[in-house]
Protein backbone atom coordinates (compact mmCIF):
# COMPACT_ATOMS: atom_id res chain seq x y z
CA UNK A 1 0.00 0.00 0.00
CA UNK A 2 1.19 3.40 -0.70
CA UNK A 3 1.05 5.98 2.56
CA UNK A 4 1.37 9.93 1.84
CA UNK A 5 4.16 11.41 2.73
CA UNK A 6 3.86 14.24 5.10
CA UNK A 7 6.10 16.99 6.34
CA UNK A 8 9.23 15.72 8.50
CA UNK A 9 8.10 17.83 11.60
CA UNK A 10 4.81 16.13 11.15
CA UNK A 11 1.79 16.03 14.14
CA UNK A 12 0.25 12.27 13.90
CA UNK A 13 -2.62 12.65 16.66
CA UNK A 14 -5.87 12.09 17.90
CA UNK A 15 -7.66 14.02 20.00
CA UNK A 16 -10.59 13.64 22.47
CA UNK A 17 -12.72 15.75 25.30
CA UNK A 18 -13.19 15.94 28.72
CA UNK A 19 -16.92 15.09 29.15
CA UNK A 20 -17.04 12.35 26.10
CA UNK A 21 -14.19 9.98 27.77
CA UNK A 22 -13.21 11.51 31.58
CA UNK A 23 -16.23 9.87 33.53
CA UNK A 24 -15.76 10.73 37.59
CA UNK A 25 -18.47 13.49 36.57
CA UNK A 26 -18.52 14.40 40.29
CA UNK A 27 -15.58 12.67 41.91
CA UNK A 28 -12.88 14.91 43.70
CA UNK A 29 -14.21 17.95 43.92
CA UNK A 30 -15.64 18.47 40.73
CA UNK A 31 -18.31 20.99 39.90
CA UNK A 32 -21.22 20.06 37.19
CA UNK A 33 -21.30 21.32 33.87
CA UNK A 34 -23.97 21.80 31.38
CA UNK A 35 -23.28 18.77 30.06
CA UNK A 36 -24.24 16.91 33.48
CA UNK A 37 -27.56 18.85 33.86
CA UNK A 38 -28.47 17.94 30.23
CA UNK A 39 -27.39 14.11 30.13
CA UNK A 40 -29.00 13.35 33.48
CA UNK A 41 -32.88 15.36 31.96
CA UNK A 42 -34.50 12.43 30.68
CA UNK A 43 -35.07 12.18 26.85
CA UNK A 44 -32.16 14.54 25.61
CA UNK A 45 -29.53 11.45 24.91
CA UNK A 46 -29.91 8.58 23.35
CA UNK A 47 -31.19 5.55 25.68
CA UNK A 48 -30.98 7.66 28.72
CA UNK A 49 -26.97 7.41 28.64
CA UNK A 50 -24.93 9.73 30.10
CA UNK A 51 -21.01 10.62 30.29
CA UNK A 52 -20.94 10.05 34.42
CA UNK A 53 -18.92 6.87 33.93
CA UNK A 54 -17.77 7.54 29.97
CA UNK A 55 -14.12 5.91 29.14
CA UNK A 56 -13.14 5.91 32.67
CA UNK A 57 -10.03 7.69 31.76
CA UNK A 58 -10.21 9.81 34.98
CA UNK A 59 -8.99 6.95 36.57
CA UNK A 60 -7.31 5.30 33.57
CA UNK A 61 -5.51 7.46 31.41
CA UNK A 62 -2.20 5.61 31.37
CA UNK A 63 -4.33 2.19 28.74
CA UNK A 64 -4.46 4.77 26.46
CA UNK A 65 -1.41 6.98 26.76
CA UNK A 66 0.38 3.46 26.09
CA UNK A 67 -1.94 2.67 22.98
CA UNK A 68 -1.25 6.31 21.77
CA UNK A 69 2.69 4.86 21.90
CA UNK A 70 2.18 1.99 20.36
CA UNK A 71 0.53 3.10 17.34
CA UNK A 72 3.37 5.29 16.87
CA UNK A 73 1.37 8.63 17.29
CA UNK A 74 3.50 12.04 18.54
CA UNK A 75 0.74 14.12 19.98
CA UNK A 76 -2.62 14.04 21.70
CA UNK A 77 -5.49 16.79 21.83
CA UNK A 78 -7.34 16.43 24.96
CA UNK A 79 -9.92 19.18 26.56
CA UNK A 80 -9.39 20.18 30.27
CA UNK A 81 -13.35 19.84 31.98
CA UNK A 82 -13.83 23.40 33.27
CA UNK A 83 -15.33 22.42 36.39
CA UNK A 84 -12.70 20.14 37.91
CA UNK A 85 -9.94 22.91 38.21
CA UNK A 86 -13.16 25.64 39.29
CA UNK A 87 -16.22 23.80 40.61
CA UNK A 88 -18.28 26.80 40.08
CA UNK A 89 -16.44 28.51 37.06
CA UNK A 90 -14.51 31.05 38.95
CA UNK A 91 -13.44 31.85 42.27
CA UNK A 92 -12.26 28.75 44.26
CA UNK A 93 -9.82 26.47 42.57
CA UNK A 94 -9.92 22.61 42.89
CA UNK A 95 -6.34 22.09 43.29
CA UNK A 96 -6.80 18.33 42.51
CA UNK A 97 -8.52 18.68 39.07
CA UNK A 98 -5.40 20.53 38.31
CA UNK A 99 -3.36 17.60 39.61
CA UNK A 100 -5.41 15.47 37.44
CA UNK A 101 -3.95 17.56 34.51
CA UNK A 102 -0.91 17.80 35.55
CA UNK A 103 -0.41 13.45 35.87
CA UNK A 104 -2.01 13.66 32.34
CA UNK A 105 0.63 16.53 30.93
CA UNK A 106 3.48 14.41 32.49
CA UNK A 107 2.39 11.05 31.20
CA UNK A 108 2.31 11.94 27.69
CA UNK A 109 5.56 13.79 27.84
CA UNK A 110 6.99 10.78 29.36
CA UNK A 111 5.93 8.77 26.30
CA UNK A 112 7.19 11.56 23.59
CA UNK A 113 3.67 12.50 22.96
CA UNK A 114 2.98 16.52 22.36
CA UNK A 115 -0.21 18.05 24.47
CA UNK A 116 -2.67 19.96 22.60
CA UNK A 117 -4.84 21.24 25.09
CA UNK A 118 -8.62 22.43 24.22
CA UNK A 119 -9.53 24.45 27.04
CA UNK A 120 -13.32 24.63 26.11
CA UNK A 121 -15.23 21.42 24.64
CA UNK A 122 -18.72 22.70 25.67
CA UNK A 123 -18.95 21.51 29.56
CA UNK A 124 -19.66 25.19 30.32
CA UNK A 125 -19.92 25.50 33.94
CA UNK A 126 -23.68 24.91 35.54
CA UNK A 127 -22.74 27.66 38.09
CA UNK A 128 -22.09 30.06 35.02
CA UNK A 129 -25.50 28.94 32.78
CA UNK A 130 -27.25 29.56 36.30
CA UNK A 131 -26.09 33.04 36.63
CA UNK A 132 -25.10 34.41 33.24
CA UNK A 133 -26.51 31.85 30.59
CA UNK A 134 -23.44 30.53 29.75
CA UNK A 135 -22.12 32.52 27.12
CA UNK A 136 -24.94 34.34 26.25
CA UNK A 137 -23.53 37.26 28.93
CA UNK A 138 -20.42 38.52 27.75
CA UNK A 139 -19.09 38.46 31.84
CA UNK A 140 -18.18 35.05 30.48
CA UNK A 141 -16.05 35.46 28.20
CA UNK A 142 -13.91 37.00 30.99
CA UNK A 143 -14.35 34.13 33.25
CA UNK A 144 -13.18 31.81 30.39
CA UNK A 145 -9.96 34.30 29.83
CA UNK A 146 -9.41 33.52 34.34
CA UNK A 147 -9.53 30.31 33.53
CA UNK A 148 -7.53 29.74 30.71
CA UNK A 149 -5.07 31.91 32.84
CA UNK A 150 -5.41 29.25 35.85
CA UNK A 151 -4.88 26.53 33.44
CA UNK A 152 -1.95 28.23 31.58
CA UNK A 153 -0.22 28.62 34.87
CA UNK A 154 -0.32 25.42 35.86
CA UNK A 155 0.57 23.25 32.85
CA UNK A 156 2.44 26.27 30.51
CA UNK A 157 5.97 25.05 31.43
CA UNK A 158 5.13 22.03 29.68
CA UNK A 159 2.09 22.16 27.28
CA UNK A 160 2.93 24.27 24.42
CA UNK A 161 0.18 24.16 21.98
CA UNK A 162 -3.39 25.77 23.28
CA UNK A 163 -6.74 25.55 21.99
CA UNK A 164 -9.30 28.24 23.01
CA UNK A 165 -12.29 26.98 21.75
CA UNK A 166 -13.81 23.80 19.90
CA UNK A 167 -16.66 25.07 17.40
CA UNK A 168 -18.06 28.09 18.88
CA UNK A 169 -20.62 27.74 15.77
CA UNK A 170 -22.12 24.36 16.89
CA UNK A 171 -22.14 25.16 20.67
CA UNK A 172 -24.24 28.01 20.03
CA UNK A 173 -26.47 26.56 17.37
CA UNK A 174 -26.74 22.92 18.54
CA UNK A 175 -27.26 24.36 22.15
CA UNK A 176 -29.01 27.83 21.87
CA UNK A 177 -31.07 27.66 18.27
CA UNK A 178 -31.48 23.34 17.93
CA UNK A 179 -31.75 22.66 21.15
CA UNK A 180 -29.88 19.43 21.01
CA UNK A 181 -26.86 19.90 22.56
CA UNK A 182 -26.50 21.39 26.53
CA UNK A 183 -27.72 23.20 27.44
CA UNK A 184 -30.99 22.52 24.91
CA UNK A 185 -31.99 26.12 24.26
CA UNK A 186 -34.17 26.96 20.95
CA UNK A 187 -33.71 30.85 21.40
CA UNK A 188 -33.11 32.55 18.06
CA UNK A 189 -32.29 35.69 20.19
CA UNK A 190 -29.44 34.43 21.83
CA UNK A 191 -27.50 32.58 19.35
CA UNK A 192 -25.56 35.22 18.15
CA UNK A 193 -24.91 36.63 21.42
CA UNK A 194 -23.51 33.29 22.38
CA UNK A 195 -21.47 33.18 18.64
CA UNK A 196 -19.28 36.28 20.12
CA UNK A 197 -19.25 35.90 23.59
CA UNK A 198 -17.20 32.89 23.10
CA UNK A 199 -15.20 34.51 20.33
CA UNK A 200 -14.36 37.72 22.68
CA UNK A 201 -13.53 35.10 25.28
CA UNK A 202 -10.82 33.33 22.95
CA UNK A 203 -9.72 36.39 21.99
CA UNK A 204 -8.96 37.48 25.87
CA UNK A 205 -7.64 34.30 26.38
CA UNK A 206 -5.15 34.19 23.77
CA UNK A 207 -3.62 37.45 25.16
CA UNK A 208 -3.67 36.05 28.92
CA UNK A 209 -2.16 32.89 27.77
CA UNK A 210 0.21 35.03 25.73
CA UNK A 211 0.89 37.01 28.74
CA UNK A 212 1.94 34.14 30.63
CA UNK A 213 4.09 32.05 28.30
CA UNK A 214 5.07 33.89 25.09
CA UNK A 215 6.82 30.72 23.42
CA UNK A 216 2.95 29.97 23.77
CA UNK A 217 1.30 28.49 20.54
CA UNK A 218 -2.23 29.58 20.62
CA UNK A 219 -5.07 28.91 18.46
CA UNK A 220 -8.94 28.20 18.10
CA UNK A 221 -10.68 25.25 16.61
CA UNK A 222 -13.12 25.75 13.90
CA UNK A 223 -15.58 22.99 12.56
CA UNK A 224 -15.08 23.80 8.98
CA UNK A 225 -17.76 22.35 5.76
CA UNK A 226 -17.96 23.73 1.92
CA UNK A 227 -21.79 24.70 1.84
CA UNK A 228 -23.54 24.08 -1.62
CA UNK A 229 -26.76 24.85 -2.49
CA UNK A 230 -29.53 21.69 -3.03
CA UNK A 231 -30.76 22.75 -6.32
CA UNK A 232 -29.31 25.37 -8.91
CA UNK A 233 -32.19 27.97 -8.10
CA UNK A 234 -31.30 31.69 -7.51
CA UNK A 235 -32.77 31.02 -3.84
CA UNK A 236 -30.93 27.89 -3.03
CA UNK A 237 -27.60 29.98 -4.50
CA UNK A 238 -28.29 32.63 -2.21
CA UNK A 239 -29.07 30.07 0.63
CA UNK A 240 -26.01 28.93 0.05
CA UNK A 241 -23.90 31.45 0.04
CA UNK A 242 -25.87 32.84 3.79
CA UNK A 243 -25.53 29.24 4.82
CA UNK A 244 -21.87 29.15 4.24
CA UNK A 245 -21.59 32.72 6.15
CA UNK A 246 -23.34 31.75 8.65
CA UNK A 247 -21.21 28.18 9.37
CA UNK A 248 -17.87 29.12 8.59
CA UNK A 249 -16.98 33.07 7.78
CA UNK A 250 -18.80 34.23 10.51
CA UNK A 251 -16.11 32.72 12.64
CA UNK A 252 -12.98 33.00 9.92
CA UNK A 253 -13.55 36.81 9.23
CA UNK A 254 -14.25 37.34 12.91
CA UNK A 255 -10.62 36.02 14.20
CA UNK A 256 -8.58 36.87 11.13
CA UNK A 257 -10.48 39.76 9.93
CA UNK A 258 -12.38 41.39 12.82
CA UNK A 259 -15.47 41.66 10.81
CA UNK A 260 -18.59 39.52 10.76
CA UNK A 261 -19.37 38.65 6.83
CA UNK A 262 -21.85 40.39 4.23
CA UNK A 263 -24.59 40.36 3.97
CA UNK A 264 -25.45 38.19 7.09
CA UNK A 265 -24.99 40.26 9.53
CA UNK A 266 -27.12 42.96 8.52
CA UNK A 267 -29.62 40.64 7.36
CA UNK A 268 -29.40 39.74 11.71
CA UNK A 269 -29.83 42.99 13.16
CA UNK A 270 -32.22 42.31 15.20
CA UNK A 271 -30.63 39.50 17.04
CA UNK A 272 -27.14 40.90 17.15
CA UNK A 273 -25.39 40.86 20.43
CA UNK A 274 -24.07 44.63 21.67
CA UNK A 275 -20.62 44.57 20.25
CA UNK A 276 -18.74 47.12 21.82
CA UNK A 277 -15.84 49.23 20.77
CA UNK A 278 -12.45 47.15 20.71
CA UNK A 279 -14.35 44.00 21.07
CA UNK A 280 -13.17 42.85 16.84
CA UNK A 281 -9.70 43.94 17.97
CA UNK A 282 -9.46 41.90 21.15
CA UNK A 283 -11.51 38.98 18.66
CA UNK A 284 -9.13 39.56 15.88
CA UNK A 285 -5.95 39.28 18.47
CA UNK A 286 -2.97 37.48 16.56
CA UNK A 287 -3.31 33.75 17.17
CA UNK A 288 -0.54 31.04 15.78
CA UNK A 289 -2.81 28.48 14.59
CA UNK A 290 -6.03 27.68 13.27
CA UNK A 291 -7.96 24.52 14.00
CA UNK A 292 -9.94 22.84 11.64
CA UNK A 293 -12.64 20.03 12.18
CA UNK A 294 -13.62 18.56 8.69
CA UNK A 295 -15.70 15.77 8.61
CA UNK A 296 -18.24 16.66 5.61
CA UNK A 297 -20.64 19.05 3.56
CA UNK A 298 -23.61 20.88 4.09
CA UNK A 299 -26.54 22.00 1.62
CA UNK A 300 -28.54 24.78 2.05
CA UNK A 301 -31.91 25.66 0.46
CA UNK A 302 -34.09 28.55 0.47
CA UNK A 303 -36.71 28.36 3.74
CA UNK A 304 -39.32 31.38 3.61
CA UNK A 305 -39.89 31.36 7.71
CA UNK A 306 -36.13 32.08 8.05
CA UNK A 307 -35.39 34.45 5.51
CA UNK A 308 -31.87 35.27 7.25
CA UNK A 309 -30.63 31.96 7.97
CA UNK A 310 -32.39 29.72 5.67
CA UNK A 311 -32.14 26.15 7.16
CA UNK A 312 -29.50 23.37 6.34
CA UNK A 313 -30.39 20.11 4.85
CA UNK A 314 -30.22 17.07 7.68
CA UNK A 315 -32.50 14.78 5.89
CA UNK A 316 -29.85 11.70 7.09
CA UNK A 317 -29.71 13.04 10.64
CA UNK A 318 -31.83 10.21 11.80
CA UNK A 319 -29.41 7.33 10.50
CA UNK A 320 -29.36 4.18 12.45
CA UNK A 321 -26.23 2.80 10.44
CA UNK A 322 -23.96 3.90 7.73
CA UNK A 323 -25.51 3.63 4.44
CA UNK A 324 -24.76 4.16 0.35
CA UNK A 325 -27.03 6.37 -1.72
CA UNK A 326 -26.92 7.45 -5.56
CA UNK A 327 -23.07 6.10 -5.02
CA UNK A 328 -22.25 7.68 -2.11
CA UNK A 329 -21.20 6.35 1.31
CA UNK A 330 -22.61 8.04 4.35
CA UNK A 331 -21.37 7.22 7.69
CA UNK A 332 -23.81 6.30 10.95
CA UNK A 333 -24.00 9.82 11.63
CA UNK A 334 -25.79 10.15 8.18
CA UNK A 335 -22.80 12.35 7.29
CA UNK A 336 -21.92 12.69 3.62
CA UNK A 337 -18.21 11.17 3.12
CA UNK A 338 -16.94 13.95 0.97
CA UNK A 339 -12.60 13.98 0.96
CA UNK A 340 -12.62 16.55 -1.41
CA UNK A 341 -14.32 18.64 0.82
CA UNK A 342 -11.12 18.20 2.88
CA UNK A 343 -8.66 19.94 0.31
CA UNK A 344 -11.20 22.52 -0.54
CA UNK A 345 -11.34 23.76 3.05
CA UNK A 346 -7.64 23.79 3.31
CA UNK A 347 -7.04 25.56 0.03
CA UNK A 348 -9.62 28.23 1.34
CA UNK A 349 -7.79 28.96 4.38
CA UNK A 350 -4.59 29.49 2.55
CA UNK A 351 -6.28 31.75 -0.61
CA UNK A 352 -8.30 33.90 1.97
CA UNK A 353 -6.57 34.35 5.11
CA UNK A 354 -2.93 34.64 4.40
CA UNK A 355 -1.72 30.86 4.54
CA UNK A 356 -1.87 30.77 8.10
CA UNK A 357 -0.01 27.71 10.22
CA UNK A 358 -3.43 24.93 10.32
CA UNK A 359 -3.41 21.80 12.48
CA UNK A 360 -6.52 19.56 11.52
CA UNK A 361 -7.65 19.01 14.64
CA UNK A 362 -10.51 16.71 14.31
CA UNK A 363 -11.23 14.19 11.15
CA UNK A 364 -12.98 10.77 11.18
CA UNK A 365 -16.14 8.74 10.94
CA UNK A 366 -18.69 7.02 12.97
CA UNK A 367 -19.28 3.14 11.80
CA UNK A 368 -20.50 0.12 13.42
CA UNK A 369 -17.73 -1.86 13.90
CA UNK A 370 -17.50 -5.71 12.82
CA UNK A 371 -16.17 -7.56 16.49
CA UNK A 372 -14.84 -10.56 15.76
CA UNK A 373 -12.57 -12.89 18.51
CA UNK A 374 -11.34 -10.03 19.58
CA UNK A 375 -10.08 -8.78 16.13
CA UNK A 376 -12.26 -5.32 15.45
CA UNK A 377 -12.87 -4.77 11.21
CA UNK A 378 -13.32 -1.58 10.23
CA UNK A 379 -12.29 -1.07 6.40
CA UNK A 380 -14.91 1.93 6.41
CA UNK A 381 -13.28 3.67 8.20
CA UNK A 382 -9.54 2.94 7.55
CA UNK A 383 -11.00 4.06 3.67
CA UNK A 384 -12.09 7.34 4.87
CA UNK A 385 -9.27 8.26 6.32
CA UNK A 386 -7.25 6.83 3.58
CA UNK A 387 -8.99 9.16 1.17
CA UNK A 388 -8.97 12.04 3.61
CA UNK A 389 -5.33 11.70 4.54
CA UNK A 390 -4.74 11.86 1.05
CA UNK A 391 -6.31 15.05 0.66
CA UNK A 392 -4.19 16.75 2.93
CA UNK A 393 -0.88 15.91 1.88
CA UNK A 394 -2.39 16.96 -1.87
CA UNK A 395 -3.25 20.13 -0.26
CA UNK A 396 0.01 20.56 1.32
CA UNK A 397 1.49 20.13 -1.84
CA UNK A 398 -0.34 23.02 -3.20
CA UNK A 399 1.24 24.86 -0.73
CA UNK A 400 -1.29 24.37 2.68
CA UNK A 401 0.72 25.23 5.80
CA UNK A 402 -0.54 21.66 7.47
CA UNK A 403 1.94 20.78 10.26
CA UNK A 404 -0.65 17.89 11.95
CA UNK A 405 -3.21 15.85 11.54
CA UNK A 406 -5.57 14.47 14.15
CA UNK A 407 -7.55 11.58 14.03
CA UNK A 408 -11.63 12.01 15.93
CA UNK A 409 -11.11 9.68 17.89
CA UNK A 410 -8.38 7.65 19.99
CA UNK A 411 -11.25 5.18 21.83
CA UNK A 412 -14.83 4.94 21.41
CA UNK A 413 -16.90 7.46 23.22
CA UNK A 414 -19.86 9.59 24.47
CA UNK A 415 -20.85 11.16 21.29
CA UNK A 416 -23.27 13.60 22.59
CA UNK A 417 -27.11 13.31 21.87
CA UNK A 418 -26.12 10.18 20.49
CA UNK A 419 -24.61 8.47 23.13
CA UNK A 420 -22.66 5.61 22.83
CA UNK A 421 -24.32 4.49 19.73
CA UNK A 422 -22.07 5.97 17.42
CA UNK A 423 -18.01 4.68 17.69
CA UNK A 424 -15.67 7.05 16.29
CA UNK A 425 -12.71 5.57 18.06
CA UNK A 426 -9.52 3.97 15.84
CA UNK A 427 -9.51 1.77 19.43
CA UNK A 428 -12.75 -0.26 20.48
CA UNK A 429 -14.02 0.15 24.12
CA UNK A 430 -16.17 -2.43 25.76
CA UNK A 431 -17.50 -0.03 27.99
CA UNK A 432 -19.31 -2.63 30.18
CA UNK A 433 -15.99 -3.65 31.05
CA UNK A 434 -13.86 -1.17 30.04
CA UNK A 435 -11.89 -3.03 27.95
CA UNK A 436 -9.99 -1.32 24.88
CA UNK A 437 -9.38 -3.45 21.23
CA UNK A 438 -7.39 -1.45 18.81
CA UNK A 439 -9.06 -1.66 15.52
CA UNK A 440 -7.85 -2.45 12.01
CA UNK A 441 -8.14 1.47 11.37
CA UNK A 442 -5.67 2.09 14.26
CA UNK A 443 -3.38 -0.52 12.93
CA UNK A 444 -3.73 1.42 9.19
CA UNK A 445 -2.59 4.68 11.49
CA UNK A 446 0.43 2.90 12.49
CA UNK A 447 1.46 1.66 9.54
CA UNK A 448 0.76 5.22 7.93
CA UNK A 449 2.98 6.87 10.56
CA UNK A 450 5.76 4.47 10.13
CA UNK A 451 6.11 4.66 6.58
CA UNK A 452 7.14 8.48 7.10
CA UNK A 453 10.44 7.41 8.70
CA UNK A 454 11.41 5.86 5.34
C1 LIG B 1 -17.19 17.34 16.63
C2 LIG B 1 -16.92 17.48 18.10
C3 LIG B 1 -16.42 16.22 18.75
C4 LIG B 1 -17.10 15.00 18.21
C5 LIG B 1 -17.07 14.98 16.72
C6 LIG B 1 -17.70 13.76 16.11
O1 LIG B 1 -18.15 18.26 16.24
O2 LIG B 1 -15.98 18.51 18.32
O3 LIG B 1 -16.56 16.36 20.13
O4 LIG B 1 -18.38 14.93 18.70
O5 LIG B 1 -17.70 16.11 16.22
Amino acid sequence: MIYPQFPLDFYFGTATSAYQIEGAWDEEGKGPSIWDTFAHTPGKIHAGETGDIACNTYHDYQTDIDIMAKLGLNAYRFSVAWTRVLPQGKGAINQKGLDYYNRLVDALLDKGITPFLTLFHWDMPQALQDKFGGFARRETAGYFADYAELVVKSLGDRVKHWITLNEPWEHAALGYLLGEHAPGKRNPWTYLKVAHHQLLGHGLAVQRIKSQYPDAQVGITLSLMPIFPETSSEKDREAAIIGDQFMNSFFLDAVFKGKYPEPLWSRTKFFHPKVLPGDMETISHPFDFLGVNYYSRAFFHHAWYVPFLKIWSAANLSAEKEFVKDGVQYTSMGWEVYPRGMYDVLMLIKNEYDNPLIYITENGAAYTDIVENSHVHDPLRQKYLEQHTAEVAKAIRDGANVKGYFIWTLIDNFEWATGFSKRFGLVYVDYATQERIIKDSGYWVRELIKSQEN
